[in-house]
């Protein structure tokens, strides 16, 4: 920890203690959280949240948080409620504060530099949580911690592979519902869907629509497909995330098609709502995406306050959950 931080730190508990007495902070400005008022020597993490848009990100905070309190670290949270103004709010914050490392979910790729380069003339480490950035500098952030999202969309695709040549298609129209615009899994498990079946034939993926991670969005978009191109007109739905998915799976049922048999829905996250539902036949494939990462984050926080190198890029391992696959044994999701 750097010296010279205690009188801010002490400013910093009042500043708290106040921001809860008078229910004061915004959804882009620090909450209270666990901090650790009590003990102002403790290392204090600044953690931008996206949102809570999915199960997944509730899991995700959830585990920032008990992770923190397992390493005695103060937490100062902030979430933005899917507005990127409110993040680069949250980060100014946590740089006036001084906090010890920065940890955010950028919501999209674009748009951090200026806000960066403030947290690196202060010297505060940042860390990349589940989602990246697109600088021109790849010094103005420590270290990324998330999903491989190419590897998540290639297990997708080679999950289709699998399971046409089950079915003996000849052709298979896919629709795809995809997470937020610019948002690192939206971009990659895009691309890494199409690595995987490109150049056979037997595919054409004939619409691509945005569902913003949103059952809702889910929802929306599947009447959207199903009023465009039929229920004939489909055979593959390609979801990026369980809230969407199980969206389109409502949609689906209300329209009398069996989701699973009439029309194979693959998705990704693996929440345990969404297993379920492929434990039922309900949907043929989900890959996983892991929102505990609150550990490993603490990890990486712990080694820099102490001064030591951490590597730059660190993905959890993961798998795929399918309708080939022996589920009876699979330990309940916890998200
Ligand atoms: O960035 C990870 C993605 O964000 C998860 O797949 C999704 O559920 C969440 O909203």
């Amino acid at each position: 920890m750097r010296t010279g931080r205690w009188a801010r730190r002490g400013l910093m508990a009042l500043l708290l203690a106040a921001c809860a007495l008078l229910s004061a902070c915004g959804a882009g400005k620090p909450d209270k959280g666990e901090r650790g008022e009590t003990n102002p020597s403790a290392v204090v993490v600044g953690f931008s949240q996206l949102g809570s848009e999915s199960g997944w990100r509730i899991g995700n905070t959830a585990s920032m948080e008990q992770a923190a309190k397992k390493w005695g670290f103060g937490l100062m949270r902030a979430n933005a409620n899917q507005r990127q103004e409110k993040q680069i709010a949250a980060i100014r914050s946590f740089i006036s504060y001084q906090v010890d490392v920065i940890v955010f979910s950028p919501i999209v790729e674009t748009g951090w530099d200026n806000v960066l380069r403030e947290a690196k003339r202060a010297n505060i480490p940042v860390i990349l949580m589940d989602r990246m950035v697109d600088v021109d500098d790849d010094t103005l952030y420590t270290a990324y911690i998330g999903a491989d999202f190419l590897a998540e969309g290639r297990r997708a695709g080679k999950f289709l592979l699998k399971k046409a040549d089950a079915m003996g298609a000849e052709h298979l129209n896919i629709v795809e519902i995809t997470g937020t615009e610019d948002s690192t899994p939206m971009r990659d498990r895009q691309a890494g869907f199409r690595w995987a079946i490109d150049g056979d034939e037997r595919f054409t993926i004939i619409d691509s629509v945005t569902g913003d991670f949103l059952r809702s969005k889910g929802e929306e978009c599947m009447r959207y497909l199903l009023d465009k191109y039929g229920a004939q007109g489909i055979d593959v739905v390609y979801s990026h995330n369980d809230e969407m998915t199980l969206g389109a799976l409502k949609v689906l049922e209300a329209a009398g098609i069996r989701p699973g048999q009439d029309m194979v829905l693959i998705s990704v996250d693996a929440q345990q709502e969404a297993v379920e539902a492929l434990k039922a036949g309900k949907i043929n494939c989900i890959v996983e995406c892991t929102p505990d990462l609150g550990n490993s984050v603490m990890e990486m926080v712990d080694a820099l306050t102490k001064g030591k190198q951490i590597p730059k890029r660190n993905h959890p391992v993961e798998q795929a959950f399918t309708e080939f696959d022996d589920l009876s044994d699979l330990a309940p999701r916890g998200y």
